[in-house]
């Protein structure tokens, strides 16, 4: 899962998720992922809820009782993908699987809600991201013959009592959300609408789920949300409810860094990921425990979006441009083999070339080692949707995007270049797709490297030496066990 985004938009698309099935459920259901891990890691809590129910997964839509889609709004295309899939699933029930059920998931069915049954005749089924426990209720309503929505967003949900059914997995990698929704409303960002308040997770359902895939010898684990360095525990509730907590509760809170402490200390075979950062909620507490914990890998996404004070300010982004190179200052002085990620959007509402030249500016300073770019697109609802000029041409966006991608592949390439030589620790994750004869796993910085299989297992952490490289991939050779086996 190494180039986030890139799988949003392009590459889990129309892909079923399956798992291994139960010899007695006896419906079927076809569950697909758009958008971002967090998507996928629901789609996983789905699971669990209908295994319950009777359903096993399926890799054929033809033969599927339920096809469930978990769909992104973040940018217009990641609509439009999921509208294309709709027709597809629209053909297959004219044509062969009649008896077929449609429910939508995730952020469009949040978004657009009993709208979404006008404007898509296949659609029977509108879940919202908090809703999905009341899917065996909705479920009954639908075999009845009606259509069913929930759309709630909650205050409370987090599923931490419900143990995800894992999907597609590797048996190596795993997520376990541990905050859910965003407060920070960038004015571009359709996240706190579709996703609702933020909120954290009991660290006790945390640990315990980390305990139960520990056991299961899944060997990396990444923490999830919109927000994860936000992440206080103070007993449940809403984020922005914590001054009205008691005193003890306020005292006991449990904060990002003290997770992350706990996570590592508790499991320290366990290699440990997180995303995603934002620069204004992120303390330097953080980065002293990274730097404690030899588990918790060196690879932080830490989302700009532009280099401009301008534009930061227009996006609501509650830092300057100073601050996060001040930060970033910070983390290298800190962790000196640290990998940083961006998010960066180009073409926001009023960016002068000026404002471009920042961002580039930025990138030149920072070096990150990947990055997913996007063209800004305007999301209905949000602040920019109502109340900003998306002003900046097609033309002038492509221009400035391809600018800003051909700067981060020079600077991964120099990133990557950066550990030619050197031997490290490398968790097999599968098989290498361009060669069935080499192993694909990842350093703690995140970079992919591929090397010769031998005697090595899926799941090994191997130390590696790095012979070769691209601006995405390492190449070398695995000279032994490392000492985390
Ligand atoms: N904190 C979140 C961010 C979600 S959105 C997370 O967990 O990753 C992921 C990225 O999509 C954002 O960082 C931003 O770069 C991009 N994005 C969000 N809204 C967008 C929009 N309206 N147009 C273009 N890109 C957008
Ligand atoms: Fe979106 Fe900003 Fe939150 S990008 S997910 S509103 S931090």
């Amino acid at each position: 899962m190494e180039h986030v985004e890139k799988i949003i938009d392009d590459k889990i698309q129309g892909k079923a998720l399956v798992t291994e099935n139960k010899k007695d459920n006896t419906k079927k259901l076809f569950i697909e992922s758009y958008g971002c891990q967090m998507n996928m890691n629901d789609s996983e809590i789905v699971a669990a809820i209908l295994d319950k129910e009777g359903y096993n997964t399926t890799q054929v839509l033809e033969e599927a009782d339920l096809v469930l889609v978990n769909t992104c709004s973040i940018r217009e295309k990641a609509e439009t993908s999921v509208r294309k899939r709709l027709q597809k699933y629209n053909r297959v029930k004219k044509e062969s699987n009649k008896k077929m059920k449609v429910g939508v998931l995730g952020c469009m069915a949040e978004r657009l809600k009993e709208k979404f049954l006008e404007e898509e005749k296949i659609v029977d089924l509108v879940v919202g991201p908090d809703a999905y426990k009341d899917l065996p209720n909705l479920l009954e309503e639908v075999y009845e013959g009606r259509d069913a929505v929930n759309v709630i967003l909650s205050k409370e949900e987090t599923y931490g009592d419900i143990s995800p059914v894992r999907l597609n997995s590797n048996g190596v990698s795993a997520f376990v959300s541990i905050t859910r929704g965003c407060d920070n409303m960038c004015t571009f960002c359709v996240v706190p609408f579709t996703r609702g308040r933020e909120r954290s997770r009991d660290p006790k359902s945390i640990l315990e789920e980390i305990q139960s895939m520990v056991d299961k010898d899944f060997k990396e684990i990444t923490l999830l949300g919109q927000n994860v360095d936000s992440f206080l525990w103070f007993g449940g509730g809403l984020k922005k409810d914590f001054k009205k907590a008691t005193e003890m509760a306020q005292a006991t809170a449990v904060d990002f860094s003290q997770l992350l402490d706990m996570c590592a200390t508790k499991f320290p075979k366990t290699r440990f990921r997180f995303s995603t950062s934002n620069p204004q909620d992120m303390s330097l507490d953080v980065i002293h425990t990274m730097a404690k914990h030899k588990n918790i890998c060196k690879y932080i996404h830490l989302p700009v979006q532009s280099g401009s004070n301008a534009m930061l300010n227009a996006m609501n982004r509650q830092h300057t441009r100073e601050e996060y190179m001040e930060l970033v200052d910070n983390i290298f002085k800190i962790i000196p083999e640290m990998s940083l990620s961006q998010d960066m959007i180009v073409g926001f509402c009023g960016e002068t070339e000026q404002d471009h030249q920042d961002t580039l500016a930025l990138m030149e300073y920072v070096k990150y080692d990947f990055g997913f770019m996007f063209a800004y697109s305007e999301r209905p609802g949000t602040l920019a949707g109502k109340k900003m000029d998306d002003d900046i041409p097609h033309a002038v966006k492509k221009r400035r995007l391809q600018e800003v991608i051909d700067l981060q592949q020079k600077h991964a390439l120099y990133r990557t270049q950066q550990h030619l030589g050197k031997t490290e620790e490398v968790l097999i994750e599968g098989t290498s797709k361009k060669n069935p004869n080499e192993w694909k796993g990842r350093n703690t910085q995140n970079t992919v490297i591929v090397f010769p299989k031998k005697h090595y297992k899926l799941g090994d952490f191997v130390n590696v030496k790095v012979e070769d490289c691209t601006s995405a991939t390492l190449k070398g050779t695995a000279v032994g066990y490392s000492d985390n086996n």
